[in-house]
Parts: C-alpha cells; structure tokens; sequence
C-alpha cells in the first residue's frame, strides 16, 4: 500500500489510472471491520482502492467528541493493508484538503430535517464539506458508504446527484459483533458493563422489526424508546421510510427502516435496521 500525505502527491499517484474503475472508502480511522468491509466491496468491483483517514474538524457539533475521537494510525495501516487497500491519503494537516475551498449550495429538502439533522446542529453540513473535498482530490468513480450511517449515505448521494458528480455512491451493510452490537470506532470508548448495556440498541430494533405489523407506528416507536431509556438516554428512535426518512402511511408499500441514538455511560451510539 501508497501513503501519501499531501493532495499533489496522491494526484499525481492516481493520474496513471485514467478511465480505469477508482473505488474510495473515506474514513476517520479507528478502524473495525465495518470500515474494512467497504474496502473489501470495493476491491472486487474497483481497479483501484483509494481510503482516507482523516478526523474532520467541521463535522463534530460536541468539540469534547472530536477531542476524544481514538486515533490508532499504526494498527489502521496494518488492517488497510490486510484487505488489499492500494493507496492510503493520510493528510498531514486539515489544510491539505481544505485549502482553496469553494461555496457550494445543496438543498436537501427534508434529508437533513430530521434525526441526526436536528440532533446534531451543523453535522452534515462539516459532512458534505469534506466527503465533497475528498471526491475532488481523488476524483473516484465509485464510492463506498456504510448503511450505520445511513442518513449520511443518502445525504452523500443527493449532493453528489446535485453536484453531478460522476461518482456512482454504494451503500454497504452495517457489520455487527457477535452480540449484534454495530461496529463503531466509539465502542472502543464504551467500560465493560457499558459495553454490554450497549447490545440494547439493536435488541429494541430487532424487537421493532418482530412487532413492525402488530403495532401502531407511533405507539410502537414509543415502546422502543421506553425499553432504551432502562439502560441509557436515548435521543430518538424512529420508524420512518427508507428513501427519503420521512413518516408514511398505510398504504406505503416501499422500505421502512426504524433509526435510534442512543447515549450509553458517555459514548453516543447510533444504528438503524431494516424492518420492512
Ligand atoms: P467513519 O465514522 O470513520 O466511517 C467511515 C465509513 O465506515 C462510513 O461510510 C461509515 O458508515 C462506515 N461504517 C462505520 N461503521 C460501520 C459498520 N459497523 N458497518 C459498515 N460500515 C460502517 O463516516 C465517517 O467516518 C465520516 O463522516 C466521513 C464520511 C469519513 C467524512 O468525514
């Protein structure tokens, strides 16, 4: 694998792959096998695999989060190695990928009007500003997201559509722990009995799912964040259709996924479930 540190570098690297398939998986590092899953999607469908580390500064509403975010470079090298990522963008500095940054206006309707939208003020608009930046420097042609964080994945998708961007975005599936636990560089965070609190979020989702066409929509969100509220300080949690997050009706006959956040001791965890 190629690291390279600065922007002119890794253009310069990456214009010998001119009209071949360029796959990127950007990251924050702490990587767990959620992320390297991207990578390995990536790898068979892609003649090149591009990842990113990088903990971008516009994107934390809670400054003590980005303070607290793990950084284990070493140990992500190794794993990015393990999978077969050919090139790694490790930026020195916030600088390299922000320099000469251009406004830009997406409107997202109602995407961001809702769930991690409110709860976490400026969050993806820090989002559409590094992933948009990180596309121009390594100008992929397909990208890699994962469904944990499913409303940036479509988020991503919308402004890249918007943008006309010529990058095809592809949605992976949430990688869990044996205990159902979705893989999160924050669980690294989580003490012991915190960590085995934490598996309640996808028990109330897989229990949503069980009871998807037994309850009322609203009564049974209810229930869900009453059974979390036992063992953390849930934020949400929410039955809401799948393309564009909003609430529907009976008749509805699309997708429908239920989203949760859910704060455990100090760690803030976030997943989703595909319940119909
Ligand atoms: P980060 O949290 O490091 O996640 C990088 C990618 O890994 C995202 O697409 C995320 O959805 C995916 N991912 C995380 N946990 C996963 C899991 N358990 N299963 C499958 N995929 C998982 O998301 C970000 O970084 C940043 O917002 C970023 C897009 C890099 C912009 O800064």
């Amino acid at each position: 694998m190629i690291i390279l540190k600065n922007r002119e570098a890794l253009q310069v690297h990456l214009s010998q792959y001119k009209g071949k398939k360029i796959g990127f998986v950007p990251t924050m590092g702490a990587l767990h096998r959620g992320h390297t899953s991207l990578l390995v999607k990536a790898k068979v469908s892609c003649d090149v695999v591009v990842s990113s580390i990088f903990v971008n500064p516009t994107q934390f509403n809670n400054p003590k989060d980005f303070e607290r975010y793990p950084i284990r470079t070493q140990e992500d090298i190794e794993a990015l190695e393990s999978v077969g990522c050919d090139v790694l963008y490790l930026p020195e500095s916030a600088e390299d990928i922000y320099q000469n940054e251009t406004d830009f206006e997406v409107d997202l309707g109602l995407l961001d009007k809702v769930m991690e939208g409110i709860n976490r003020p400026g969050h993806f608009k820090g989002v559409m500003r590094v992933v948009k930046l990180l596309f121009e420097i390594v100008n992929p042609t397909h990208s890699f997201f994962g469904m944990k964080d499913y409303q940036q994945y479509l988020i991503v998708k919308e402004m890249v559509k918007q943008l006309n961007m010529p990058i095809e975005i592809l949605g992976c599936e949430t990688i869990r722990e044996a205990d159902g636990l979705a893989m999160s560089s924050r669980n690294l965070l989580l003490t012991l009995p915190e960590r085995q609190v934490a598996t309640t979020l996808i028990k109330t989702l897989e229990y949503c799912k069980e009871h998807i066409d037994l309850v009322p929509t609203e009564e049974l969100e209810d229930r869900c964040f009453a059974m979390m509220k036992q063992y953390g300080d849930p934020e949400y949690f929410v039955i809401r259709r799948a393309d564009n997050l909003q609430k529907f009706d009976a008749d509805y006959q699309g997708e429908i996924r239920a989203f949760v956040v859910c704060t455990i001791g100090k760690v803030r965890l976030i997943d989703n479930l595909k319940v119909k």
